[in-house]
C-alpha cells in the first residue's frame, strides 16, 4: 500500500482498528464467553497486528492488544493479582524538570529537609521488564511481571531459568515473606548473538531490548526462555513481612546482594540535587560501556521512613524519580508530505520519512500538527531532517539539514482542496496556519464525528464501535448522527457478524444512551473545541436551559466563566447553520432525552483515600461551602486536597478564615493563626478522618 496516498486507509488506522476489533472479540471471549470469530481466526489476525507492530513500531497503537495482559495468547499464563501494586515512575527529562521534582520533596518533608542535604540513592534506568518475586520463608514462591500494575502474569517457571535469581535466599534468617522487585533485561552482548542467529535463519530480529526481555520471558516453553540467556537486578521491596525490616534503601540493596541477588554495580550514594545531577553526567558517560541498555537513571530518597511520609501520587511515588537521557536524534530523509483530515475537519500535515531506528523503535511518520510548523523548520521535500521521538515515544521531526539540502528540494505545498473529499478548503478565520475542509459531509469527519457521538464520555452507545460505523457508512445505511436512530433491526441484522443477540445489544444500548445529560449531549455534538468541561459550565451558567444557550449571542456566552471569544464564536457559528439546528431538532425528536436543571451528571462520584482506604462518594455533598484547609492531609498534596473538594462541590476553598467560612479542614501541622481564628469566629473544624465521615453517612 502506498503511504503517500491520502486516500488509502492509512496503515496506522488499520492497526487500531484491528486492536479495537481484537479487543472486543477478547472482550466477549473472557466476559461473555462466546466469541465473534474462531480461535483460529483470531489467533490469524492476532499475529498479523504483531506483524504490522514489528514492522511499523511507530505506527503501533498504544497500549495494543499484543503487549496485553487478558489477551487470549496470554491465556495460558495465569494472572495474579500483586500483593503491592507495582508502581511506575515519572520521567524528567532536564535539570530544571528534577529541580522542581526534588524542591517538591524537600518541601513536603518540612523545613528540616534542603534539596541540596537529602540523601539519595542514584541508579541507573534498566531497559527491561519489571518483575516482582514472592520469597516465602525464603523460597522463591511466585515470580510475576508487572503487567498493568495491579495485575501481572505468573512466569514462576521461566524466571526460574535465569540464572541471577536465587530459588532460595542465602541465609539462614530469611524474612517470612518478602517481595524483590527488579528488571529483567536481555545483556547487549545476547541480544547481538541472537539477532545475528536470527538474520542467518531469516528469522524476526528482536527490536530492543525491552521488547527482547519481554518476549522471552513470556514464552510458554522454559526451555525457549533459558536459552535467551536473560538477567536481573533487584531494585525495590514489596510486601514485607517479618522481624528486622531494612531502614534505607541502601541497606535493602546490601540485604538482596548478600542473599545471593545481582544488584547493579553502578549504584551510588549521593546528597542532594547537585550529587544528583554529577551522578547523571558519570553516568552518561559509561553508558556507551555498560554490558546492558539504559536510558537514563532512577533516584530514590534512601530513608524508607522518608519514603513512607512522602507516599504516592496516582502510579508514582513521590520518593523516586527517573532522569532521562536526552532523547536520541537521528538524520533521515523527508520523502513526502500527506495532509491528514481528522475530526472537526482540520487537516495536519504529516511527513513521510524514509524509516530510520530511533531509540529502538522505527519511525517512518511525524506529525507535523500545522502548516506554520513547516515554515518555522524551512521544511523542503527531499531534505535530510533529524528527528527523535519526543518524550521518547512521539516521533518528531526537529530540523532540516540545510547544508545537505538538495538541488531538487521541493516546496511543501498545502492542498488546494481536501485530500478526502476533494471539496474546498479553508483556512481557520482567526489564524492562517490551520486547514480545514469546507464540507460538513467529509467522510472523513463524518466518520469521526460519528465516533465521537457515540463514545463513552458522550452518548455511551456501548457496541456501536468504528468498525460498525464504517460499515454503515460504507453501505450507506447513515449519512449523519441523528440516522443511528433510526436504523432499523432489519437493517442492523443484514450487516456483517451481527446475529440476533448483537443486533438487541445495539438496540438496547441506543435505547439507555438515549436518555442523557445536557452536559454529554452538548459534547457529543462535536462543536469545535466545545469539550466535557466546557459544556458542563455552558450547562451550569444557562441552568439546563438549552434552548437559551442555542439563542445565546456572542456577549452572552462570553460571560460564561472559562468561555472566551474563540469557543463563544464557534457556538454561535454552529447554531446559525439551519443544517445544524435541524440536525439537533432530529436528535430530539428521535428521543434524547435529558433531565431538567440541576444538572445531574451521570458520574458524579468522587474517590477519595482517608487512612488508607478508597472510598466512593456520591454527588455532590459540600454543595455550596466554603472551606478553608490547614496542614498536610496524606497523601494529598494541598492542590490537589483543593481540587478534591471542589469536585466535591465545595463553593470556595480559601486560604484565610472569615466569618463566610463554613468549615476548617484540620491536617497535620495546623497554622495557628487559622487554627485561632475558627476558634474566635466559632468555625467548626473538622479532622480529613472526621470529614470523610460526615460525608459518607
Ligand atoms: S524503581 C516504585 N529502579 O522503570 C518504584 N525502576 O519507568 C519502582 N526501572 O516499572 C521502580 N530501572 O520497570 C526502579 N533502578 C530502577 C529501575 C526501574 C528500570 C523500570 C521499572 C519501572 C519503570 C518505570
Amino acid at each position: 500500500m502506498s503511504q503517500n496516498s491520502p486516500l488509502a486507509a492509512s496503515l496506522k488506522e488499520e492497526m487500531i482498528k484491528l486492536d479495537a476489533w481484537l479487543k472486543e472479540c477478547s472482550r466477549q471471549y473472557y466476559e461473555l464467553d462466546v466469541s465473534p470469530i474462531s480461535d483460529a481466526e483470531y489467533d490469524a489476525q492476532f499475529k498479523r497486528l504483531q506483524r504490522l507492530e514489528l514492522e511499523h513500531p511507530d505506527l503501533a497503537p498504544k497500549d495494543s492488544i499484543t503487549h496485553q495482559v487478558g489477551s487470549r495468547p496470554a491465556k495460558q499464563f495465569k494472572t495474579i493479582t500483586h500483593r503491592v501494586p507495582m508502581l511506575s515512575l515519572d520521567n524528567v527529562f532536564n535539570e530544571e524538570q528534577l529541580t522542581q521534582f526534588m524542591q517538591r520533596a524537600a518541601s513536603r518533608l518540612g523545613a528540616s529537609y534542603d534539596l541540596e542535604h537529602l540523601e539519595w540513592v542514584a541508579e541507573p534506568k534498566i531497559d527491561g521488564l519489571a518483575c516482582n518475586l514472592l520469597y516465602i520463608n525464603g523460597q522463591l514462591t511466585l515470580a510475576a511481571t508487572r503487567g498493568n500494575g495491579v495485575e501481572g502474569e505468573d512466569v514462576t517457571s521461566n524466571v526460574k531459568t535465569i540464572k541471577d535469581i536465587p530459588l532460595k535466599l542465602n541465609t539462614s534468617t530469611p524474612p517470612d515473606l518478602i517481595e524483590i522487585r527488579g528488571e529483567v533485561y536481555m545483556p547487549i552482548q545476547a541480544l547481538e548473538q541472537y539477532n545475528a542467529r536470527a538474520r542467518e535463519r531469516g528469522q524476526v530480529t528482536l527490536a530492543n531490548p525491552r521488547n527482547a526481555a519481554a518476549g522471552s520471558l513470556r514464552q510458554l516453553d522454559s526451555s525457549v526462555t533459558a536459552a535467551r540467556h536473560l538477567a536481573f537486578f533487584a531494585y525495590a521491596l514489596g510486601d514485607y513481612q517479618g522481624a528486622n525490616p531494612p531502614r534505607s534503601h541502601l541497606e535493602l540493596l546490601e540485604r538482596f546482594k548478600s542473599w545471593g541477588l545481582v544488584v547493579s554495580d553502578q549504584i551510588k550514594k549521593v546528597t542532594g540535587l547537585s550529587g544528583c545531577l554529577e551522578f547523571f553526567k558519570q553516568l552518561g558517560a559509561r553508558r556507551a560501556k555498560l554490558p546492558y541498555d539504559i536510558d537514563g537513571a532512577v533516584y530514590k530518597i534512601n530513608d524508607l521512613a522518608l519514603q513512607q511520609r512522602l507516599g504516592f501520587v496516582a502510579r508514582a511515588p513521590r520518593w523516586a524519580i527517573a532522569h532521562k537521557f536526552p532523547a536520541e536524534e537521528q538524520m533521515t530523509v523527508l520523502k513526502d508530505i500527506v495532509f491528514q483530515v481528522g475530526r472537526s475537519g482540520v487537516i495536519t500535515p504529516v511527513a513521510i520519512l524514509e524509516p530510520v531506528m530511533v531509540n529502538g523503535a522505527k519511525v517512518s511518520r511525524a506529525t507535523l500538527h500545522n502548516l506554520s510548523e513547516i515554515r518555522h523548520k524551512d521544511l523542503k521535500i527531499h531534505d535530510t531532517v533529524i528527528v527523535r521521538r519526543a518524550g521518547d515515544v512521539i516521533p518528531e521531526v526537529v530540523s532540516a539539514v540545510l547544508a545537505k539540502r538538495p538541488l531538487n528540494a521541493k516546496n511543501i505545498e498545502p492542498p488546494k482542496v481536501c485530500p478526502v473529499c476533494g471539496s474546498a478548503i479553508i483556512y481557520h478565520p482567526r489564524s492562517d496556519i490551520q486547514l480545514f475542509c469546507s464540507n460538513w459531509h467529509c467522510l472523513a469527519q463524518l466518520k469521526a464525528h460519528l465516533e465521537h457521538f457515540v463514545s463513552r464520555g458522550a452518548m455511551d452507545m456501548q457496541g456501536w464501535g468504528s468498525e460498525l460505523i464504517k460499515e454503515l457508512l460504507e453501505r450507506h445505511l447513515i449519512k449523519d448522527v441523528a440516522d443511528l436512530f433510526s436504523l432499523t433491526s432489519g437493517q442492523l441484522s443484514s450487516l456483517e457478524r451481527k446475529g440476533e443477540r448483537s443486533v438487541n445489544n445495539l438496540i438496547n444500548s441506543r435505547e439507555r444512551a438515549k436518555t442523557t445529560t445536557l452536559t454529554r449531549f452538548i459534547f457529543a455534538l462535536g462543536i469545535q473545541d466545545v469539550g466535557i468541561v466546557t459544556a458542563r459550565d455552558l450547562v451550569k451558567h444557562f441552568n439546563g436551559d438549552f434552548n437559551a444557550m442555542r439563542r445565546a449571542s456572542l456577549e452572552q456566552l462570553q460571560e460564561v466563566p472559562g468561555i472566551g471569544e474563540v469557543v463563544a464564536q464557534n457556538w454561535v457559528d454552529f447554531f446559525s447553520s439551519d443544517e445544524n439546528n435541524a440536525l439537533v431538532d432530529r436528535l430530539i425528536a428521535a428521543g434524547i432525552t435529558w433531565q431538567a436543571a440541576p444538572v445531574l451528571e451521570r458520574d458524579a462520584t468522587t474517590t477519595i483515600t482517608a487512612n488508607g482506604q478508597e472510598i466512593t462518594i456520591n454527588g455532590k455533598p459540600l454543595e455550596g461551602q466554603k472551606l478553608v484547609v490547614t496542614g498536610v492531609i496524606e497523601p494529598y498534596s494541598r492542590q490537589e486536597m483543593t481540587e478534591l473538594l471542589l469536585k466535591l462541590g465545595a463553593a470556595q476553598v480559601s486560604s484565610s478564615v472569615s466569618k463566610a467560612t463554613n468549615l476548617v479542614l484540620v491536617g497535620e501541622n495546623p497554622g495557628a493563626a487559622k487554627m485561632q481564628a475558627a476558634e474566635r469566629l466559632g468555625v467548626t473544624k473538622l479532622s480529613w478522618a472526621e470529614l470523610v465521615q460526615r460525608l459518607t453517612k
